[in-house]
């Protein structure tokens, strides 16, 4: 089968890598891809979300599934593009409806989803310009730090976490005046909470489900979690507190009715489903739902994967995912992003990439934003290239990942030396 992956980055990376190693693959296109995925397959120079291109392209190629990795796609409606349309009805899209897709695409539904299908999640309120005062109501009801959400996609921008009430309130009226452009035009204000958080992910076929390797990842720039938020610096897998008992809560609380929710609502659903969860004293409850995979997540995920990931991928699209075996690795396996100095706020790009030959084999490298040109491999984003590594314990895995993050350089090379400190 010929399979095109939608997606940029280091996760599309890792799932193409994956995707390679599957004997029923015989040619891999990842559009648009970057200097990595060019490794294991054929970037294609489309858009993810260019959908009349995509089309041209996987009828060409006789394309036999398509493998979302952004949301953005997603949203935007790829699955219903191709459900839709007589000549690429036959190729199965692996992800969401766009109306499955608004779990997170909109803050606003992913919360009503819950509360109809009493999934444990923070108090909240949504507001509009219509309805400010009741905002300021709830604001009120409301112990500090104070977390407001722009219902919208917002680049992983839209969550606001405030100290006071008074700036809960003038950033509440500032949101709905505009900071995210049209994202923040209703405001999801929810009740904080305080925990540990690890990342689920779950793929289903709309009726059964297999639940892969938990990870967790480390979001802030700075060491300790200091610092602004970024893509994600890191992130391990197993993650210790999510074992068996709480696993098990996460699934009857969280994942069936989720799953079960989406089939009672009509909502087509084939693809991956990420929860963002928080351990508040050993009860699971959802900060956020993705219609994806994580990133950097991914990064970690793949290596845990035993199985063959396509075997699986057909399962989802023939709908017959119970019937398939996933296998995890007991191995740990840790990410160490490697990002340009000044991220996430301003960074320089089309730095040269050295040191990419002297890795051992031990390090599985991932390439995030990077573009080769004249022979060379040039930096082209904030993250640049995810070093993974497998070992008996996380802590042998962090010692291999620090080791090849040391060995790949480029001018200004930032990444943080504490990945998985506080598990
Ligand atoms: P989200 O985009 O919804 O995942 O929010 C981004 C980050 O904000 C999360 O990963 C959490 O660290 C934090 N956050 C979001 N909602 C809450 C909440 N209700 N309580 C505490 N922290 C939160
Ligand atoms: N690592 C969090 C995300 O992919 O949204």
């Amino acid at each position: 089968m010929n399979i095109l992956l939608l997606g940029s980055g280091g996760r599309e990376h890792a799932i193409a890598w994956k995707i390679a190693q599957s004997p029923k693959v015989d040619q891999l296109f990842i559009a648009p891809g970057n200097a990595g995925t060019a490794l294991v397959g054929t970037n294609v120079n489309i858009k993810a979300d260019d959908f009349s291109a995509i089309k041209e392209f996987a009828l060409a190629n006789h394309i036999g599934m398509v493998v979302v990795g952004p949301e953005d796609p997603l949203v935007k409606g790829v699955y219903d593009y191709f459900k839709n349309d007589v000549a690429l009805a036959g190729i199965p899209v692996i992800g969401p409806s766009k109306e499955g897709a608004q779990l997170e695409g909109s803050k606003d539904f992913a919360k009503a989803f819950m509360r109809r299908h009493n999934i444990p999640t923070a108090r909240y309120k949504s507001i509009s310009a219509g309805n400010l005062e009741e905002g300021y109501a709830f604001l009120e009801e409301l112990q500090a730090p104070y977390v407001l959400k722009a219902d919208g996609l917002a680049a992983g921008k839209g969550v606001l976490i405030l100290d006071t009430l008074e700036e809960a309130k003038k950033e509440l009226g500032d949101m709905l005046g505009g900071m995210f452009g049209d994202a923040s035009k209703t405001v999801v204000i929810e009740e904080f909470l305080d925990g540990i958080e690890c990342s689920v992910f779950v793929m289903t076929d709309g009726e059964s489900y297999k639940v892969l390797p938990v990870a967790k990842d480390y979001k802030r720039i700075g060491e300790g979690n200091t610092g602004l938020n970024t893509g994600g610096m890191g992130a391990v897998s197993p993650v210790p507190f999510a074992d068996e008992p709480f696993m098990q809560k996460v699934d009857e609380r969280i994942i069936r009715p989720t799953i079960e929710g989406l089939k009672a609502e009509n909502i087509d659903y084939k693809g991956f489903i990420f929860l963002g969860l928080i351990n508040v004293k050993g009860e699971p409850m959802v900060i956020e739902y993705n219609c994806r995979m994580g990133d950097p997540e991914t990064e970690v995920v793949m290596l845990r994967i035993q199985s063959d990931l396509v075997e699986l991928l057909e399962g989802v699209a023939e709908g017959n995912l119970g019937s398939r075996t996933l296998v995890h690795d007991p191995r740990a396996a840790v990410t160490v992003m490697l990002v340009s100095g000044g991220y996430p706020e301003a960074y320089e790009k089309g730095k040269v990439i050295s040191g990419l030959d002297k890795v051992p084999a031990e390090n599985i490298i991932f390439h995030a934003g990077t573009k080769a040109a004249d022979g060379q491999i040039l930096t082209s984003g904030g993250r640049v290239i995810a070093v993974s590594s497998y070992g008996a314990d996380k802590e042998e895995a962090l010692v291999r990942s620090f080791a090849g993050a040391k060995l790949i350089d480029f001018e200004k090379k930032y990444f943080r030396n504490d990945i998985g400190f506080d598990l």
